[in-house]
């Protein structure tokens, strides 16, 4: 009997499958275009977020001055280290949420005065306040990050505001700087970065477009320089890829100046709990970085429709993985506390290559958040703490910051396809390969034109199950290992197995 249409199919597509369930190879080839530069990796591509939310802010970074785990004036050394090592470029800060009820004088002058408040986003909890500007500041410079501070529009005042730039920047004469220099700080913060509102469609105060533009040119307006410090005002975008948000916000700003930074925010969210994850779970979680790439490419057009002269700089202001929350973990590790894979890791590094891929369209993107809570570099409980993937993934990623990010041809246009970004510096060019595909290995080869390889070491981070994770109990199972890769005939070539990360420095002749 002549077999059926669909038992055709069936049969062809029968050894691929196969293979793929094995694990077995299947290959992927792109070309890097040396000599064609996209634009400079900033440093802040790699940027961070801290909340008041769950234990991020209390208990992760901040255990107090009188906590018999080991701190620096109050912030646990063990992070203030290893935030070092993985380099903060910018470190945005106190929401989220939180941004848009937090009123920056509860968190200054001496602790036992500061009022304690509820914290109506994230539990209601009592907030005591000792985690301040102050404190922030400090946290910002024992780890060399650039401050961002989110400020309040939603239920604060333009004074409150413009008062908080004063104080942050104003060096000393005025009434609130002097008063900053009471409160142990003779040198001005020096606050570059201010977000005027933060999700003002949602938590930031349910707000139509046209609403939040004339809250935003009124707070705006007062946001000013001083101690020479020219701020950088970031207004709220879109969630996701909201066009409609975007053109509103534009249509109605028209005419009047517009902020420095344009943020929008991006989750790549999962009805699956970070342990447990399915291949297909993983494959729909993955594939939302196709949509990011989409949503800069996009968002960045429409704003050059109305800022060809792209005064006005796109930021991801949060972006990372949101997995379905597990309640005992929430219980015992705070709101949005949850456990980093190695499929989290690859999410990271699928997020940082399109950041670099997409370079010249980007000032900022700020991963959410930086320990415990979502896509966190560092878990803690109580002295316990352990580097997430997600912390090795920057890690085996922060060679590129502040390199010439350079084309990269990709032939597969499928959203699971080999991820690569490259940039170049003097004779060397450094590529990080990504294969997201849960069950299929990758050989690779990556041909380069515009210059000629000469030698390559790699680095790798893998594991064989893409729900393992660095737990307290052990917290190194996964970390980067030496990769086997060939330079030659202007070409690399590598194994990949499924599920990895690896970045390859490259000699060029
Ligand atoms: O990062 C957690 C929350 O996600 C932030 O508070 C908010 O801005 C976003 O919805």
């Amino acid at each position: 009997m002549k077999p059926t249409r669909r038992q055709l199919i069936a049969a062809l597509a029968a050894p691929i499958a196969t293979r793929a369930l094995r694990g077995q190879n299947s290959s992927a080839s792109v070309e890097i275009h040396s000599n064609v530069d996209v634009g400079t990796i900033r440093p802040e591509l790699h940027g961070h977020f801290a909340e008041h939310l769950g234990s991020c802010t209390y208990g992760g970074l901040w255990v107090g001055k009188q906590s018999p785990i080991p701190n620096i004036n109050g912030h646990r050394r063990q992070a203030v280290e290893w935030l070092k090592q993985v380099g903060i470029p910018v470190l945005r800060w106190p929401g989220g949420c939180f941004a848009d009820d937090y009123h920056w004088r509860d968190g200054i002058g001496p602790h036992e005065k500061r009022p304690k408040t509820v914290n109506i986003h994230w539990g209601n909890y009592t907030e005591d306040n000792s985690f301040g500007t102050h404190e922030f500041i400090e946290l910002c410079r024992l780890i060399n990050a650039e401050p961002y501070l989110a400020a309040n529009l939603g239920s604060g005042t333009p004074q409150e505001m413009r008062n908080w730039i004063e104080y942050c920047n104003y060096p000393s004469g005025s009434t609130l700087s002097d008063e900053r220099i009471t409160n142990g700080s003779a040198e001005p913060f020096k606050v570059k970065y201010w977000g005027v509102g933060n999700e003002n469609w949602g938590c930031g105060g349910e707000m139509h477009p046209e609403e939040y533009c004339a809250l935003y040119r009124q707070f705006s307006t007062y946001v000013r320089t001083f101690g020479g410090v020219r701020p950088f005002k970031i207004a709220c975008g879109p969630n996701g890829n909201d066009t409609n948000w975007t053109r509103r916000f534009f249509d109605a700003l028209r005419g009047k100046r517009g902020p420095e930074g344009y943020a929008m925010h991006f989750y790549s969210n999962s009805r699956s709990t970070s342990t447990s994850f399915d291949n297909t779970a993983a494959e729909e979680q993955l594939a939302s970085f196709q949509r990011v790439e989409r949503a800069v490419i996009q968002q960045r057009a429409l704003l050059d429709s109305y800022d060809p002269d792209r005064r006005i700089g796109l930021l991801v202001d949060e972006w990372g993985v949101w997995d379905r929350m597990v309640p005992a973990e929430q219980k015992q590790f705070g709101a949005l506390f949850q456990q980093i894979t190695m499929r989290s890791a690859v999410a990271a590094a699928l997020g940082l290559n399109v950041f670099h891929r997409q370079a010249e369209k980007l000032v900022m993107c700020n991963i959410a958040q930086i320990v415990n809570v979502l896509h966190s570099l560092i878990l803690t409980d109580g002295p316990r703490a352990c580097r997430t993937t997600t912390f090795w993934a920057f890690d085996m990623l922060k060679a590129h910051r502040n390199r010439m990010a350079v084309r990269v041809a990709n032939p597969d246009p499928s959203a699971l396809a080999l991820s690569v970004s490259a940039s170049k510096q003097g004779g060397e060019l450094v590529v990080t390969l990504v294969n997201p595909k849960p069950a299929q290995a990758l050989d690779v080869t990556c041909a380069i034109s515009g210059s000629n390889p000469a030698s390559a070491t790699a680095t790798i981070l893998n594991h064989t199950s893409l729900n393992a994770a660095n737990t307290f109990d052990q917290p190194d199972l996964i970390t980067p290992k030496p990769l086997a890769v060939t330079a030659a005939a202007g070409k690399l070539t590598m194994k990949l197995p499924a599920m990895s990360i690896a970045t390859v420095t490259v000699k060029l002749a």
